[in-house]
């Protein structure tokens, strides 16, 4: 049974540099607009992670996404989130982050845990239909396996587009255990905190790493997991990773919602 038990944040808590949508098509901002792409300024501005918008000032992404490979949490200031627009570089506004609080747990090594709440230097402008606030699965939301659900990022669908507009592409939740043996290959181990999400054996239509990171994962236009890493691009024999947000939905609306 499924049940959709997700939180509704009230008004107060309430982008391409890589493919990262493999398969999928170009989409407008309305259809998802929560949607923001989060820019590392620090090297040209690209698209460096995708996120969603929490609150007015908050934003949730993968944890991952901010720190250096030796470890060190990126300045957060070098980094903006660009909302309420289909491009990555274009329209919407962009806004300065000011905090960004990885999840306690998080390990950069093994992946768990892998999700972090960014705190924006000025309000977010909230508008309708353009710039809103993401539900975010609660806890006692459940996905099963083959049930089909959106993935979204910004970057190309295939080699050949330009990477600017946010794509979309439809694909399955893979079974946990059959995720769990695939990833002993290379020795990576699937948490239950994961949402492992592909087409198992024929790829093709997924989520991408790069660039792609800290994208959600939809269902029923709300957020049950946010993509942690896959190993290879919407590869035929390794599902991708999301952080399930379920777990962490209590951390997410105090680290939101926190007075710093
Ligand atoms: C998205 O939809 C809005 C509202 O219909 C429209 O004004 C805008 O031009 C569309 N943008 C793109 C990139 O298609
Ligand atoms: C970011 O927003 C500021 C003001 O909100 C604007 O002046 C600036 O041009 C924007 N930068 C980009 C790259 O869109």
């Amino acid at each position: 049974m499924k049940v959709y038990t997700f939180l509704l944040f009230s008004c107060f808590i309430a982008y391409g540099k890589a493919q990262y949508i493999a398969g999928g098509e170009a989409v407008n901002i309305t259809e998802y607009p929560y949607a923001a792409s989060l820019q590392y300024t620090g090297s040209g501005a690209d698209q460096t992670c995708g996120g969603v918008v929490l609150s007015a000032t908050a934003l949730l992404s993968a944890a991952s996404c901010f720190y250096t490979a030796n470890g060190a949490l990126y300045n957060p200031g070098d980094w903006r989130a660009r909302v309420g627009s289909s491009f990555v570089s274009t329209d919407g506004r962009n806004y300065t982050i000011r905090l960004i609080t990885a999840h306690p747990d998080f390990e950069l090594t093994t992946r768990d845990n892998n999700i972090a709440v960014l705190r924006t230097v000025s309000f977010i402008e909230l508008v309708p239909g353009l710039v809103e606030v993401a539900r975010i699965a609660g806890g006692a939301f459940t996905i099963a396996p083959r049930n089909s659900i959106s993935a979204i990022g910004w970057g190309a669908a295939k080699a050949s587009e330009p990477t600017e507009q946010l794509h979309h592409v439809s694909a399955f939740v893979i079974d946990q255990e059959t995720c769990a043996v695939r990833y002993q290959d290379i020795n990576f181990a699937v948490t239950d905190n994961m949402i492992c999400f592909g087409w198992l054996d024929v790829g093709v239509f997924g989520q991408c790493s790069e660039g792609g990171a800290g994208s959600p994962i939809v269902v029923n236009g709300g957020v049950v997991g946010i993509h942690s890493w896959s190993n290879e691009c919407a590869s035929l024999r390794y599902p991708s990773l999301n952080t399930r947000t379920s777990p962490y939905w209590k951390w997410i609306v105090d680290t939101a919602n926190a007075g710093n």
